[in-house]
């Protein structure tokens, strides 16, 4: 069975994408490329020391939303790929995008709560000690498609730096089974 392709998107640190690389790239799954929409985004230089191609297309070069999805299918058209890996790219997207596009996101919440925003922050903050991360298949609605792995744990005691490096360290493990669970 040939090796499946996915291309990632990312806007900030990274921490995601850089997993899913060395945990699955390139013999579970071949990363053809990641792309940004910040030319400074943190997780660039990260992405070219695993020697992974980087594509950076600015939104703001676009003057709405749907022109930017628009440019961002042609883009991952072009690389052919069999799924779009978003790891904390932080862009609305538009059915431009979501039509034309399989995509799996991840979310630091156990879904459907908190969906959008500042999803750490009310986890945190919620009288509910059970909390998690989630991933989903990318729909119109933010943070609204199928299911695909929840990962929860009990943050009772915890502070806030150390409920944030346990979300990540969920996210590192249910991200990268989730792709290979979505590409079987
Ligand atoms: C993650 O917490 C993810 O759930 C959210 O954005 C964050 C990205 O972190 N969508 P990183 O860039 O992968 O470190």
């Amino acid at each position: 069975m040939s090796v499946k392709k996915v291309v990632i998107l990312f806007s900030g640190e990274g921490s995601n994408m850089v997993n899913i690389i060395q945990t699955l790239h390139p013999h579970q799954v071949e990363v053809v490329a990641v792309m940004t929409n910040k030319p400074d985004a943190n997780g660039i230089a990260k992405a070219k020391d695993l020697g992974v191609e980087v594509l950076v297309l600015d939104h703001r070069d676009y003057e709405s939303r749907e022109l930017f999805d628009g440019a961002l299918v042609k883009k991952i058209e072009g690389l052919d790929v069999d799924l779009v890996v978003l790891a904390g790219f932080m862009r609305i997207l538009t059915p431009v995008f979501t039509d034309h596009v399989k995509a799996i996101n991840i979310h630091p919440s156990l879904l459907p709560k908190f969906k959008g925003a500042n999803a750490l922050e009310r986890s945190y903050h919620d009288s509910d000690d059970i909390v998690g991360v989630s991933t989903h298949m990318v729909v119109s609605e933010v943070d609204g498609g199928e299911l695909v792995m929840q990962k929860s744990f009990d943050k009772s005691g915890m502070d806030f730096e150390s409920f944030k490096e346990k979300i990540h360290a969920c996210e590192h493990v249910i991200y990268p089974l989730s792709i290979l669970k979505v590409l079987a």
